[in-house]
């Protein structure tokens, strides 16, 4: 059956953004020019899908209303001739059919994903972490699992190889044996292991294809690393009962999840931006002049 849904767990309090994220949803912030959201949710339209679910919190209102029609900004932007920019406002909420969940506590990932039960129930869904952006227009990355899971079934997660001092930042998986090239049956996982315990160096990025049977798994499974229900212990129970394939991503990941990274992807993107990247090369080579003149006058 073709995957069609894919869940975006997005209930997260931020923390590591705050106080910006006191009021406002993480998800919302900018990557150059749309928020974060919209770059997964646009991979995953490009992947195929066409139903998207969102496992939300009451502090991400800003979500809804952002996918949501404007209609005072529509008249308004319609009564002043912007038409360019009333189409494309119209577009936004036209994007996707998104359904919203609740998650009421804050209980995990592994908990979030539960919450997506009543609408994926039965069927094979993709889940893809906001924080995680990939760009590859040629192949989304959503879109490599989905191949690899009509091809030879089970499910199906990405994995990229990270540093050894990295491995306590993801969870990580053993894998068995490969099929080919950077495609990996998996025995094994564990989240956010120490770097000494670590079964390898492959690191779990936040695309998934899950098999329904993930359901009653996530209902049983208690709190794990950090005091919350981690996605990655019930998929490591999932890999006993059903093949769990690993793959090696083929594409380019920008880490939003924390302020350098953020950071760092808005420079980067900005860097190919025709209009954007006089901009940033400016204010860096100024700081850059600076810099030379303040050492050539310490030496
Ligand atoms: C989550 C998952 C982890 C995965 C990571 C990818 O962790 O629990 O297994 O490696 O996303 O970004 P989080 O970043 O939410 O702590």
């Amino acid at each position: 059956m073709k995957i069609r849904k894919c869940v975006f767990p997005v209930a997260g309090l931020g923390t590591r953004f705050l106080p910006v994220t006191k009021e406002l949803a993480k998800e919302m912030l900018p990557l150059v020019n749309r928020p974060i959201i919209s770059y997964g949710v646009e991979e995953a339209l490009a992947s195929g899908c066409d139903e998207i679910i969102m496992i939300t919190g009451r502090a991400k209102r800003s979500i809804e209303n952002y996918f949501d029609r404007s209609f005072e900004l529509e008249e308004l932007l319609k009564s002043r001739g912007k038409t360019e920019l009333y189409d494309k406002m119209l577009a936004i909420s036209n994007m996707a059919e998104i359904l919203f969940i609740r998650q009421r506590e804050p209980l995990g990932l592994g908990h979030a994903v539960l919450c997506s039960e009543p609408v994926c129930k039965n069927e094979f869904f993709g889940v893809a972490l906001p924080d995680d952006v990939f760009l590859n227009p040629e192949a989304p990355v959503l879109s490599q699992l989905i191949t690899v899971h009509e091809k030879i079934g089970g499910s199906v997660i990405a994995l990229e190889e990270v540093e050894a001092d990295d491995v306590s930042r993801y969870g990580i998986v053993k894998p068995q044996f490969a099929i080919e090239n950077g495609i990996y049956k998996i025995e094994d996982m564990v989240e956010k292991p120490k770097k000494e315990d670590s079964p390898s160096n492959l690191a779990i990025m936040g695309r998934y294809v899950l098999s329904p049977s993930i359901f009653p798994l996530l209902r049983k499974q208690g709190a794990g690393t950090g005091g919350e229900i981690q996605l990655t212990d019930a998929i490591k129970t999932l890999c006993s009962q059903e093949p769990v394939w690993g793959v090696v991503y083929k594409g380019r990941r920008f880490d939003c999840g924390t302020q350098k990274g953020w950071l760092s992807a808005n420079v980067q993107l900005a860097l190919e931006e025709p209009e954007l990247r006089d901009v940033v090369l400016n204010v860096v080579s100024k700081e850059f002049n600076k810099e030379e003149n303040i050492n050539n006058v310490n030496q």
